[in-house]
C-alpha cells in the first residue's frame, strides 16, 4: 500500500533493539551446530511455536536461554551483522543497540569477546550500508549492584566504543534507585543513561529513572501515561521515549494493538520514537512496528514523519549530524 511504501522509505533511528532480542530461530539453530550446543527445539517452527508470552518474565526466561548459543567474537558479529542487514532494508540510518553483558559473562564467555565481535559488525555495516551506530551497556537490574559495578569496572578499557549505560530485565520488584551509585559512576565515566522503566512498573519507576538515575532518554514509558503530572514533565523536558509497539502486544502491556496509546503520546506533546525491542522474538523489524501501530491506530503521514524525526532528535549523536537526518 501507499502507507507501507510511505514507512519504507522513511529514513529513520532505531534507538530501542536488544541485539540479543534480533536473534533470529534460523540464525540459533546455525550456531548451536556451529558450537555443538544443545537446544530444547527440534525446528524452527518450534521455536518460533514457543514464543508465546504472557508477561515479560515469560519471555526473559526463552531469551536468556536462547542467547546461550552465543559462544565465540564470530558468532557475535554475525548476529550484529543480521541485524543491520534487516535494518538497511528497513532504511535504518542510524541505530543505538543494547546489549546485555551480564547475560554472556555469567556464562564464561568473556566481555572482550562480545565487544569485539559487535563492534566488527558495527563496522562492517558502516562500510557496507553507511549505517552509523553505537552500543548501550545493559545492566541485569534481577541482579545485585555489586554485579552492575563488576560489569562497569569490565567496560573501562572499552569507553571509546559505549555510548550510554541502560537498565533491563525484570522490571518489578527491581526499582531505578536500586542501580543509583553505578549509573553516578557511569555519568563519571563520560557515559550518557537510559532506563527501561514503565513497561509493567509504575509511574513512580519512571520518576526514579528522571531523579534518580538522571537519564537521557527512557525505554518504554507506556504507564507514565497514568500520571498526568509525569506527562507534562516528559513533555516538557522534551524527553525521549522508546516505544515498541509489537513488543508492547506480545508481552500483554496493551491487550490489543487497537488499543497501543501512541497517537495519544504524540497528542500530549511526547517525544515518542518507535522501535522494535527484540525484533526476532516480537514478531517484527522497525517498519513492521511503524505498521502496525499506524495501521491499528490511524496514523497518517505528519504523524508517521514526526516519529521518525523524533528517532534523530532523540539519538546520541553530535547535533550536526541530527540536523543532516532531519
Ligand atoms: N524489557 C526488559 N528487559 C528486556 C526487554 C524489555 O522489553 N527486552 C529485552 N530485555
Ligand atoms: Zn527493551
Amino acid at each position: 500500500t501507499d502507507l507501507a511504501a510511505f514507512i519504507a522509505r522513511l529514513p529513520k533511528a532505531e534507538l530501542h533493539m536488544h541485539i540479543e532480542g534480533s536473534l533470529e530461530p534460523e540464525l540459533m539453530f546455525a550456531l548451536a551446530k556451529r558450537n555443538q550446543v544443545a537446544i530444547p527445539y527440534d525446528s524452527v517452527e518450534a521455536v518460533r511455536a514457543a514464543y508465546s508470552f504472557s508477561n515479560l518474565q515469560d519471555f526473559l526466561d526463552i531469551y536468556y536461554q536462547g542467547a546461550d548459543v552465543l559462544r565465540t567474537e564470530e558468532d557475535f558479529r554475525d548476529l550484529a551483522s543480521a541485524y543491520f542487514d534487516r535494518a538497511a532494508a528497513d532504511n535504518v540510518a542510524h541505530a543505538e543497540i543494547f546489549f546485555d553483558p551480564q547475560t554472556h559473562t555469567d556464562r564464561g564467555i568473556g566481555f572482550d569477546i562480545v565487544m569485539r565481535g559487535l563492534t566488527a559488525g558495527m563496522d562492517d555495516a558502516h562500510a557496507r550500508y553507511g549505517i552509523t551506530s553505537r552500543l548501550i551497556l545493559c545492566f541485569l537490574r534481577h541482579l545485585d549492584e555489586e554485579a552492575a559495578f563488576a560489569t562497569l569496572r569490565m567496560a573501562e578499557p572499552w569507553l571509546h566504543r559505549i555510548e550510554a549505560v541502560g537498565l533491563d530485565s525484570s522490571e518489578m520488584g527491581h526499582p531505578p534507585e536500586k542501580f543509583a551509585r553505578v549509573f553516578e559512576a557511569a555519568a563519571a565515566l563520560g557515559l550518557k543513561r537510559v532506563a527501561h522503566a514503565g513497561e509493567e512498573g509504575p509511574p513512580d519507576y519512571v520518576r526514579q529513572a528522571l531523579d534518580v538515575l538522571k537519564i537521557d532518554r527512557l525505554d518504554h514509558g507506556n504507564r507514565s501515561l497514568e500520571d498526568p503530572s509525569l506527562v507534562a514533565r516528559l513533555a516538557r523536558e522534551q524527553m525521549t521515549l522508546t516505544v515498541c509497539p509489537l513488543s508492547n502486544l506480545k508481552l500483554c502491556v496493551v491487550g490489543d494493538m487497537a488499543d497501543h496509546p501512541i497517537d495519544r503520546m504524540l497528542a500530549e506533546g511526547l517525544r515518542v520514537t518507535i522501535n522494535s525491542d527484540d525484533p526476532a522474538y516480537f514478531g517484527g523489524y522497525v517498519n513492521d512496528n511503524f505498521q502496525a501501530a499506524a495501521e491499528a491506530r490511524g496514523l497518517g503521514r505528519e504523524a508517521l514523519l514526526t516519529l521518525a524525526r523524533n528517532s534523530f532528535l532523540g539519538a546520541f549523536l553530535p547535533q550536526e549530524e541530527i540536523a543532516a537526518h532531519l
